[in-house]
């Protein structure tokens, strides 16, 4: 029997097609060159739930050695297509939080997987353990303050309130809900793991407020809808409010 996801990835490859997901990956993508630039070349990565690759393969592009850890062989092989398309190598594992590697890495990667994991600190100091002395954690993942402003501005106020006292998150993709991962708690724990906190970015600020899904198909709308989500995706207070957030964590 199938996973959830691997059951899914006909729908996650239609999500990763839209204009709002295309905003996300060149984004996280920015934050991330950045982060390799300022770490050296040549970079040992792991992307650990890296699924497809769409985080993975521009960092292998950028010259450096990337492993994607995930449960699905499924989206793993979805992974190898996509370096195959841009005429790099990434590596491939099947596994997951419950059976990461041994050693230690200068940058790991762990975006949307979180919230499907039990409630604990058990996997940030898992994956805080990766990390070498002087090396990065990016953590990732939906933000449920986003969430209820999404619900203010596409139902209204009565449904706004719901989200906000929910226990849980929905997700369209994969047809499940899941659990809130706030950001306090994330920066806590990884606090607690011995990682320091570097940056706060938001992403998809400015999509999650706009309902007309259809006007982001509009190639010179998108073009300036990207442009400020990159510029509000650093700044305080917008990194607090947008679909999903993004710690950038060091072990020092
Ligand atoms: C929503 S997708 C995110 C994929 C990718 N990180 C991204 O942001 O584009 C969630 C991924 O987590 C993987 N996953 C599920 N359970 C996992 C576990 N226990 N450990 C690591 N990854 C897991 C799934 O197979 C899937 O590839």
């Amino acid at each position: 029997m199938n996973d959830l996801f691997t059951d899914h990835l006909a729908a996650w490859r239609a999500y990763t097609a839209t204009p709002w997901a295309r905003i996300r990956y060149a984004v996280v993508g920015d934050v991330l060159r950045r982060e390799c630039d300022s770490l050296g070349e040549r970079l040992r990565i792991l992307d650990v739930g890296g699924g497809d690759g769409l985080d993975a393969v521009p960092l292998a592009a950028l010259g450096h050695d990337v492993t994607v850890l995930d449960p699905s062989a499924a989206w793993l092989a979805e992974a190898r297509r996509h370096a195959a398309e841009a005429g790099v190598d990434v590596a491939t594992v099947v596994g997951g939080l419950d059976d990461l590697p041994d050693g230690t890495w200068d940058l790991v990667l762990c975006h949307f997987v979180l919230r499907y994991r039990p409630a604990g600190p058990g996997d940030v100091e898992a994956l805080a353990a990766l990390v070498r002395p002087g090396g990065r954690l990016s953590l990732m993942d939906v933000n449920p303050a986003g969430r209820v402003l999404r619900k203010l501005v596409s139902e209204g106020p009565a449904a706004a309130s719901v989200e906000l006292v929910a226990d849980r998150l929905e997700t369209v993709t994969f047809g499940t809900d899941t659990r809130k991962v706030e950001i306090d708690d994330a920066v806590a724990e990884a606090q607690d793991a011995g990682l320091d906190v570097r940056a706060l970015y938001g992403h998809r600020i400015a999509n999650h407020l706009l309902v007309d899904d259809e006007a982001k198909r509009d190639q010179e709308y998108f073009e300036q809808l990207l442009s400020l989500e990159r510029d509000l995706s650093g700044r305080a207070p917008f990194n607090r409010i947008g679909m999903a957030w993004q710690l950038l964590l060091e072990r020092p």
